[in-house]
């Protein structure tokens, strides 16, 4: 697409989002006019004609590109076998078969058993009842800066903006909000960050939250929302000894990571890590709704009727998450990683150019990249990060920003590498041209 000509053909674009004004919800978030008519691979294309790359997969779902064409046909041929009967009350081979597969790639040893909701937030309060209902403890651990979910559960959880608490309070009561390692931004200068968050969650079992009351401790492999921060290697399995000394339940939020999209199928298995609970979304149907936790077979002890869901795991779904299982395992995960490590080094040599790129961080194809003033002071460079989306998008390339002056790259896993290129220079020149623009007011 040629970037000079963004505005000129914008008629239909513009319509629609008067009409999107007038009509929806003012509290969703979108930071440029781009109105989708289709999607193939990582290509999209908007109701005016225009062609963009796609560096977001819709917020890192359609992990299979957009309108893979096995996944459209199993969503087709079920569809037109029958579209709802809801699990809840009655049986179906698609759902059967594909909690026999999530029971089977989880990385949890033993037997499991599988909940089907219909999205992230679902699949987090889901975890969290179980948690409460299995331990018979009222409270939960969180991490500052996590994103769970905007349902009153998981908002109590969610601690990344404050607009997203802002006016509704009360949330839940019982949660502790500890600190996540950020070694990027290591909140104790001079010592090793994992360790000295584990010791601040001790700190406030002596304190705040006595620890034989913690039903879960519930966390983020890699945060997401928060800032595309991989903790250092010590962190996760600390938990996980936390837990185990304490007999609080470890529930993993791979909702954004899972489902191949760090170049394994879930995130914690860079770290050996098994979670008791794993809360799984976004990634698992290339972008049909469905949300599940995996959770060992001893945990998932509620009876009839304790939790249930008329949508959940509705057969559509469920037909489009075998196909993206099957293709993750058929190569896009290794895919997800060689991508990834080439973006990785793309994205270093950017950066050793400019000084206002000052981290760059990830895991396969969840990568970040942190703009700052500048490398000593680390101050966040807001207005830079804000410019440097907005002229990606005129440019003809989507991205989305995290944490507070960071850029997500989560492309399909299955971009092709000359797109993957072309979108990584997209990115170079927006940045330059940004820089420009805001002058010294980053
Ligand atoms: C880690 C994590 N958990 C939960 C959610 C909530 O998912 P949903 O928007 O499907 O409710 C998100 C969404 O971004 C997420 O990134």
């Amino acid at each position: 697409m040629n970037g000079s000509n963004a505005y000129t053909r914008a008629r239909l674009s513009e319509e629609y989002i008067a009409r999107d004004a007038a009509n929806i919800s003012p509290s969703y978030t979108r930071s440029y006019p781009f109105v989708m008519a289709q999607g193939r691979g990582s290509e999209v294309w908007d109701v005016d004609g225009r062609r963009y790359i796609d560096f977001t997969s819709g917020i890192a779902v359609t992990n299979t590109g957009h309108a893979h064409p096995e996944v459209v046909r199993a969503i087709v041929e079920q569809a037109e076998r029958f579209i709802h009967m809801s699990g809840t009350d009655f049986y179906y081979p698609v759902q059967i078969e594909l909690a026999e597969k999530l029971n089977e790639v989880a990385p949890i040893t033993g037997a499991t058993k599988v909940f089907f909701g219909n999205s992230g937030a679902e699949a987090v309060e889901a975890a969290m009842k179980l948690a409460r209902y299995h331990t018979g403890r009222p409270r939960f651990v969180a991490f500052q800066g996590g994103f769970h979910g905007r349902t009153f559960g998981a908002l109590s959880l969610t601690a990344s903006k404050p607009v997203q608490r802002r006016g509704f309070a009360p949330l839940l009561p019982e949660v502790t909000h500890a600190i996540y390692p950020n070694p990027y931004r290591n909140p104790w200068p001079g010592r090793d960050p994992a360790q000295a968050a584990l010791e601040y969650i001790e700190h406030l079992f002596r304190t705040t939250t006595p620890p034989e009351e913690v039903a879960a401790i519930i966390v983020e492999p890699i945060q997401g929302e928060g800032g595309y921060i991989v903790p250092p290697d010590g962190f996760l399995p600390g938990l996980r000894e936390l837990c185990d000394r304490y007999g609080i339940l470890l529930v993993l939020d791979e909702v954004q990571t899972g489902m191949g999209r760090t170049g394994k199928m879930f995130a914690c298995e860079h770290w050996s890590v098994e979670p008791d609970i794993l809360c799984v979304a976004k990634g698992i149907a290339s972008g049909l709704p469905l949300g599940a936790i995996v959770a060992r077979s001893e945990i998932m002890n509620w009876p009839p009727g304790a939790h249930a869901s008329t949508f959940g795991g509705n057969p559509v779904s469920c037909a489009a998450a075998l196909v993206t299982i099957r293709l993750l395992e058929d190569g896009l995960i290794e895919q997800a990683r060689r991508h990834g490590e080439k973006l990785m080094a793309r994205l270093q040599e950017i950066a050793s150019r400019f000084p206002q790129v000052g981290d760059v961080r990830g895991k396969g194809l969840m990568v970040g990249v942190e703009l700052v003033e500048d490398r000593e002071s680390k101050r966040p460079a807001v207005r830079l990060r804000d410019e440097v989306i907005q002229e990606a998008f005129h440019k003809g390339l989507l991205m989305l920003g995290c944490g507070q002056s960071g850029l997500r790259f989560v492309p399909a896993l299955n971009i092709p590498e000359a797109l993957l290129d072309e979108g990584v220079n997209v990115f170079e020149r927006a940045l330059a041209e940004a820089l420009e623009k805001v002058g010294g007011a980053l």
